[in-house]
C-alpha cells in the first residue's frame, strides 16, 4: 500500500507527523528518504509531539550524535545515518533498540541490511520553497495499517 500527501508548509508536516502517532506503538520502524532540506527532521517533530514528548526537548537532526532518544508515551530513538561511513552500521546497535520504543532513521537509504519485516518508508521530495510530497509505503502489517492514514485531509 502506497500513499501519497503534499503538505503547503512547515506546519502540515508536523500535523502529519502528529497524526501518525495514532497508529505506532514499540517495535515499529519508520525509515525515512529524501534530500538534505525536504523535512525528514519536521516530520519527526511532529511524531514527537504526537507521542508527548516535553515541548522543551529540542527535536534536531542527529548528524553528530546518530542517535537522539525522546522520552514520550513511547521512547523514541531518532537516528540519523548520513555520516554513517565514519562508523560501521553494527556499532550503533540499532537491533537493541527494535524492540524497545519506536526507531526512525533519516537517511534509510544508508542501510545495508533489513532490519524487520514489518516497516514503514516515507519518502520526502521537494516541489518548492513550502511545498513536500510525502510518500508512505507499507511493508508487512504496515500495508493494511496504512489505509487509517488514507483518511488524512492532506492524502492526495
Ligand atoms: N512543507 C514543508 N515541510 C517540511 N519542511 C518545510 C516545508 N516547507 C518548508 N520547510 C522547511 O524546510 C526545512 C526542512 O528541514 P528539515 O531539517 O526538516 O529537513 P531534513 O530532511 O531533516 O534535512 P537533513 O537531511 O539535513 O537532516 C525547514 O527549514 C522547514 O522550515
Ligand atoms: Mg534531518
Amino acid at each position: 500500500m502506497q500513499i501519497n500527501f503534499i503538505t503547503e508548509n512547515e506546519e502540515d508536516t508536523i500535523k502529519l507527523g502528529r497524526s501518525l502517532t495514532k497508529l505506532l506503538k514499540p517495535g515499529d520502524l519508520i525509515l525515512l528518504y529524501g534530500d538534505l532540506g525536504c523535512g525528514k527532521t519536521t516530520f519527526v517533530k511532529g511524531v514527537a509531539e504526537g507521542l508527548l514528548v516535553d515541548p522543551e526537548v529540542y527535536v534536531t537532526s542527529p548528524t553528530f550524535s546518530l542517535i537522539n532518544v525522546y522520552e514520550g508515551k513511547y521512547t523514541i530513538y531518532h537516528v540519523d545515518l548520513y555520516r554513517l561511513e565514519h562508523i560501521e552500521l553494527e556499532e550503533l546497535g540499532l537491533h537493541e533498540f527494535l524492540n524497545e520504543g519506536i526507531v526512525i532513521i533519516e537517511w534509510a537509504d544508508r542501510l545495508n541490511e533489513s532490519l524487520k519485516e514489518d516497516f514503514l518508508e516515507i519518502y520526502f521530495k521537494y516541489l518548492d520553497l513550502t511545498k513536500r510530497k510525502i510518500t508512505f509505503i507499507g511493508y508487512g502489517e504496515w500495508q493494511e495499517l496504512l489505509r487509517e492514514l488514507d483518511k488524512d485531509e492532506l492524502s492526495t
